[in-house]
């Protein structure tokens, strides 16, 4: 076994969180049958019209279409496609100060982690237009597939780095596996979109594209089909060859986190508080089950941090803990700064999304990205190229499985 990662031991998470979660656990496996049902219901047309149309009209860059070694020669094929550049370096003040940034000041190094764009230009040119094609195919018959995926990505790439462990059925331990942690459970779905996805590739290109790569580039083409601007994902992570339960409290965070824990373990994987605040923004997209929400209204203190008219719609919505909310109901299913608006209204669902907006390490940055959802969508695909860069194995570390749920005999 080839498995070169380190930081992976951490000291034991706050008692709240983990007694929360360990009941979280209980109730998944009473009622996780049901849950599955209830979750795929409810799919306004125009929403899902609306995703396929911007998932056709955002088609992403390939190498050859769009060199990115040199950003003047970057020329973005329509409208859509321009991203207006952020300032860097900006402080949250106000967003009316950003200075647009030219484009020489905004050349991307070719290599994070060990990672390139372009990895499978010569190896798979079809790979990223397969992974798309199979999101287009899955929302056809559910839309909220959209917002799982970034989900399913994140909680790999916090547990041993991005490398599909997550993905794995069983370990060749036989321990238990990510998949039946509390902060997976039911709440983390997508893996049959991912099982067929690889079978189409490994049709056209057997054992070249990974498991983790799949998740990178699909996760990025979610965000694309929610409205986000393209961009550009570094490939060439492999796949670990473990999975384990145990690597999971300690580096998932969860509802009751405060801010200090947050950027703890964003820290320990390389990304700082601003990145928190800006991959929060996922947020703006999906549901939360009120198992993760409603116990806020059960305590006074905490729920004089809800806005009463959220409170209200918690009450009447959630008339089980497996019911779900929308984390931005006006926008459910798009991918803009109207949810970093809802937080400074006390409108954030989760407790933890809430206090990024009180804290006064990371208000201004809510302030930020609510003002200029430019910048804010500009950090965004950089950020998650940074948190697809965690603890990758590359070269000739890991393995490329055959499929995703098991390790090559
Ligand atoms: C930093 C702390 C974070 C916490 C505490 C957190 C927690 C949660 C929780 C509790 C849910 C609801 C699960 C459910 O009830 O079904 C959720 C959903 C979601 N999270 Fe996070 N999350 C965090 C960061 C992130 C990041 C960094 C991303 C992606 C880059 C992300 C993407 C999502 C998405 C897209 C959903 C909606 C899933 C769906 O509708 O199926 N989250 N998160």
């Amino acid at each position: 076994m080839n498995h070169h990662k380190t930081g992976k031991k951490f000291h034991a998470r706050g008692s709240m969180a983990f007694g929360f979660h360990h009941l979280i656990k209980g109730t998944q496996k009473v009622v996780g049958a049901f849950a599955r049902g209830v979750t795929g219901h409810n799919v306004p047309q125009t929403a899902e019209q609306q995703q396929h149309q911007n998932i056709e009209q955002q088609q992403p860059h390939t190498k050859e279409e769009n060199a990115p070694q040199n950003a003047e020669q970057h020329v973005p094929q329509t409208a859509e496609q321009q991203q207006p550049q952020a300032n860097e370096q900006h402080v949250p003040q106000d967003a009316e100060q950003q200075v647009p940034q030219t484009a020489e000041e905004h050349v991307e190094p070719e290599v994070l982690g060990g990672l390139r764009e372009g990895f499978y230009q010569k190896t798979c040119p079809q790979a990223e237009e397969i992974i798309r094609n199979g999101l287009v195919r899955a929302m056809q018959n559910n839309s909220k597939i959209v917002a799982a995926i970034p989900r399913l990505f994140f909680h790999d790439c916090f547990v041993n780095g991005c490398d599909g462990s997550i993905l794995l059925d069983t370990t060749p331990s036989g321990a238990e596996i990510e998949k039946s942690a509390g902060q997976n459970g039911i709440t983390v779905k997508g893996y049959e979109l991912i099982d067929e996805i690889k079978l189409e590739l490994e049709k056209n290109c057997p054992g070249i594209v990974s498991c983790s790569d799949i998740l990178a580039y699909l996760s990025r083409d979610a965000f694309v089909a929610s409205g986000l601007p393209h961009y550009e994902v570094s490939g060439g992570r492999r796949d670990g060859m473990e999975s384990l339960e145990a690597n999971v409290a300690d580096n998932i965070p969860v509802p009751d986190d405060s801010v200090d824990l947050m950027i703890e373990l964003f820290n320990r994987k390389g990304l700082n508080a601003e990145d928190l605040v800006v991959l929060i923004g996922a947020h703006s997209i999906g549901v939360a089950h009120c198992f993760n929400f409603l116990y806020r209204m059960d305590d006074p203190e905490k729920a004089k941090m809800v806005d009463p008219r959220l409170g209200n719609v918690m009450r009447f919505t959630c008339t089980n803990q497996m019911s779900t909310l929308a984390f931005d109901a006006a926008t459910q299913y798009k991918m803009d700064s109207v949810y970093y608006k809802q937080l400074l209204m006390n409108r954030g669902l989760l407790e933890s999304d809430q206090v990024l907006a009180q804290d006064i390490r990371t208000r201004g940055l809510v302030q930020l990205f609510n003002n200029d959802e430019i910048g804010w969508f500009d950090k965004f695909g950089k950020a998650m190229n940074k948190l697809g860069a965690v603890e990758v194995l590359t070269g000739n570390q890991g393995q490329i499985r055959k499929q995703c749920r098991a390790v090559n005999a």
